[in-house]
């Protein structure tokens, strides 16, 4: 049975703390939403949120109790819109509307962090019963309520439809600066401003760049986290202390709201105590997954993502806690001294370069990795417009990203953003800072796996000869699995029977 009058535009399914906040974005900017949960105070939250908001006005948001009602309250073809946790309950959400009568021109959004392998398995799956399309959001609940950055791939049939829905609610970006366009209030619309949304490819294409922008998002946090701690461990600072040197560099080439954040979460009192709250947090670090299946796909790829798959592992190392407070009481560190008060600004000033340099390494391994994705799926994947709607909304948000849009202009078919003659330039000027930075926390004792990382990358990455020569000598000793000579044409494969002096090189082929 229908709910309403007048059918409604969208089908909302998924009302948890991502999908209120989608729904009560698309109704400040005018689109008639029917929601739909299986957690009844779900939907009671959701119309108290938009009484709260709306004060006297009649409901914008209408809910009903079925998936049944939810297609009868829509205009058809149905465009429904799905926000529900990633992995099976997709799967169950699609298997019910189809179950309730879901049509072979309706659309369903895929708004999750679903695995892209997923995405397009799904896609094959239900062909002929619906179009899926997906689209990857980024920017936590905020950027859901106030402009989030959207990554929409799938069938291009359903993204004309969705086009207008995702270009209104997005986070926009100011076209003279680059900058984000601040909409802060319930009921405020931006609509001027380049959005945040552009359509990344084939189906599984927007969940692979989402994944990846998650990887670089992992990278991002640690370097932050492992400068905050050689500022606290090494130049024995405060959190407060921390917290102005990071909003500092918020106001320079590091200025992005990673760094913002970890300033105000170090600054952040307990109620209870007084106490800076960051202290008493375990230091034991979460994941969902994303980063992991980032690194995961970079070794499949043999796209070398260091920095990235270092980000994961320090959290894996994080949770080994009751390990780590043994080892700490029976593992020697080094004997150096800790630096004096008095090189305290120097060392701040190597961090701050460290973290630059290694920044551009991580997100160089990220767009590496969506190029070497794109080439293996035959996606035609634009880099600079990815950069772009990146620019705000989304986690990783910076200025930052207006200079890699900048280097996709000059070039688009850039090979590594290391390449780029500004980024090349950028690196060059900073690097020796980077080089102290992590010397010195290695001389300290004081754990720097992404920053350092990010270093051996750009080294490995800038040197003509590395020694996979002798890798390959050792291979072919114990394994007679065959090298290429430098003196010879490549494609050429040669085995020498090693240890015996004298014994004839074999052309294998
Ligand atoms: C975003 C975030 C979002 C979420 C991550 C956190 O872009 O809005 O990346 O997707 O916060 O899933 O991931 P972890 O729990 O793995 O840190």
């Amino acid at each position: 049975m229908p709910v309403t009058d007048q059918p409604c535009d969208i089908g909302f399914i998924g009302a948890g703390v991502m999908g209120k906040n989608l729904i009560m974005n698309l109704v400040d900017n005018g689109f008639r939403v029917i929601a739909f949960d299986l957690d009844q105070t779900k939907l009671e939250a959701l119309r108290a949120q938009d009484e709260a908001e709306r004060g006297d006005a009649s409901p914008r948001v209408f809910t009903c109790n079925s998936y049944t009602d939810l297609l009868a309250s829509l205009s058809a073809p149905h465009l429904i819109v799905v926000s529900v946790p990633a992995g099976d309950p997709v799967d169950d959400v699609c298997h019910k509307l189809i179950d309730a009568g879901l049509q072979a021109d309706d659309i369903v959004v895929d708004t999750g962090n679903s695995l892209w392998t997923d995405t397009q398995r799904r896609e094959k799956e239900y062909e002929g019963k619906f179009i899926l399309f997906s689209t990857a959001v980024s920017g936590g609940e905020v950027g859901a309520r106030f402009g989030p950055s959207l990554m929409p791939s799938g069938d291009p049939y359903a993204w004309t439809r969705i086009k207008p829905l995702w270009e209104a609610i997005a986070a926009k970006v100011d076209p003279e600066t680059g900058k984000p366009i601040e909409r802060k209030a319930p009921g405020e619309v931006v609509a001027k401003g380049e959005p945040c949304a552009a359509y990344i490819g084939p189906s599984g294409s927007g969940h692979y760049v989402k994944m990846v922008h998650n990887g670089i998002e992992y990278a991002d946090m640690q370097l932050i986290c492992e400068a905050y701690q050689v500022m606290r461990d090494a130049l024995g600072m405060t959190d407060t202390e921390v917290a102005a040197v990071f909003r500092r560099w918020n106001e320079g080439r590091l200025n992005s709201y990673l760094i913002e954040i970890s300033a105000e979460v170090l600054d952040t009192r307990d109620s209870e105590t007084g106490e800076p709250l960051v202290s008493m947090i375990l230091d034991k670090a979460g994941q969902k997954g994303t980063g992991l299946w980032t690194a995961v796909s970079s070794l499949q790829l043999g796209c070398p993502a260091p920095t990235i798959s270092e980000a994961v592992f320090a959290r894996s190392i994080s949770t080994l806690k009751d390990q780590r407070v043994k080892a700490a009481r029976l593992l020697a560190g080094p004997d150096q001294a800790l630096p004096d008060v008095a090189e305290r600004e120097a060392i701040i000033e190597q961090l701050h370069d460290a973290l630059y340099c290694a920044k551009i390494c991580a997100y160089a391994q990220g767009f590496d990795l969506m190029k070497t994705a794109a080439s293996e799926q035959e996606w035609s994947l634009n880099f600079g417009e990815i950069a772009k709607i990146w620019r705000a909304g989304c986690i990783i948000r910076a200025v930052f990203l207006q200079s890699i849009a900048d280097a996709y202009e000059r070039d688009e078919e850039l090979d590594n953003l290391l390449l780029d003659a500004y980024f090349a330039e950028q690196i060059s000027t900073y690097q020796a800072n980077w080089r102290k930075a992590v010397a010195n926390a290695s001389l300290w004792g004081v754990p720097v796996a992404a920053l350092s990382s990010a270093l051996s990358y750009y080294d490995a990455y800038r040197t003509a000869v590395l020694p996979a020569n002798l890798l390959q000598g050792q291979r072919d000793y114990f394994g007679a699995h065959t090298f290429e000579r430098t003196d010879k044409p490549r494609g050429k494969k040669y085995h020498v029977e090693w240890g015996q002096a004298g014994r004839p090189m074999v052309k294998m082929k």
